[in-house]
This record gives structure tokens, C-alpha cells and sequence, in this order.
């Protein structure tokens, strides 16, 4: 069992859910983050962390929203950084009101890359 990160983190990325897992098990994408099912150990305590409710248990995830459960685990394996640290959302997130599918035609596969590190 494992908790999964959906369509309401998609070009936000509030972070405040990195901060207390107790695992580490967020990696962060260019516009989204996801949880590892492999290393999430189902504690909950990020769940009510989110302001926008992008975080749910694989129990309560609708059928029609399963392919959040594919995409954070396809996606915990392509080499992103694991993300601790809160940081500011992403600019523009307070007009962001996707449907699933708008969010999942928009969800970047692609790791995301601190320019500020370099
Ligand atoms: Fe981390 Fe617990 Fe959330 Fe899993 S349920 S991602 S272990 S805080
Ligand atoms: Fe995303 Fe919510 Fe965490 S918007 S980054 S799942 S706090």
C-alpha cells in the first residue's frame, strides 16, 4: 500500500508534503512530484500536508484516477532528485484548475534539474 501523488500537483508544487515523511520518498519532477511505492511505508501523515488534496492512499484512489499510481511509480525510476526541503510553489499555481485529464496531458516526464545548483 502506498500513498500517490495526482492531477492537483500538476504546475504547483506546494512541497509542504516533503517536509514530513519520515522515508524520503518524494522525487520531484519539473512541474509535479511523486512517491515511490516501493519506500512509502503508508504512514498517512502527508495526506493532510496538501493544500490542494494531491495526496491520497492507493485504497481511496478512484478507478478512473489509476493511472496516478503508474505514473508515480514509472516516474520514481527515472533518476529525479528525491526532494526534503520545502520551497515555494510554482509561479502561477494559484490559476491552475486542470481536469485529471488536462493534468495528466500536461504532467512532465522529465526530472527536475535545480539551475541554482550549478
Ligand atoms: Fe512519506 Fe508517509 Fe506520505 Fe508515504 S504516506 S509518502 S511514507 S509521508
Ligand atoms: Fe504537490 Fe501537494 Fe506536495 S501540491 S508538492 S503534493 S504539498
Amino acid at each position: 500500500m502506498t500513498y500517490v501523488v495526482k492531477s492537483e500537483c500538476v504546475d504547483c508544487k506546494h512541497t509542504a508534503c516533503v517536509a514530513v515523511c519520515p522515508v524520503d520518498c518524494f522525487f520531484e519532477l519539473e512541474n509535479t512530484l511523486v512517491i515511490d511505492p516501493d519506500i512509502c511505508i503508508d504512514c498517512a501523515i502527508c495526506e493532510p500536508e496538501c493544500p490542494v488534496d494531491a495526496i491520497v492512499s492507493d485504497r481511496k484512489l478512484k478507478p478512473e484516477e489509476s493511472h496516478w499510481l503508474d505514473f508515480n511509480k514509472e516516474m520514481s525510476r527515472v533518476g529525479a532528485p528525491v526532494i526534503t526541503k520545502v520551497k515555494a510553489p510554482m509561479e502561477g499555481h494559484e490559476d491552475i484548475n486542470y481536469t485529471d485529464q488536462e493534468a495528466f496531458e500536461k504532467v512532465s516526464r522529465i526530472p527536475f534539474v535545480d539551475i541554482t545548483d550549478k
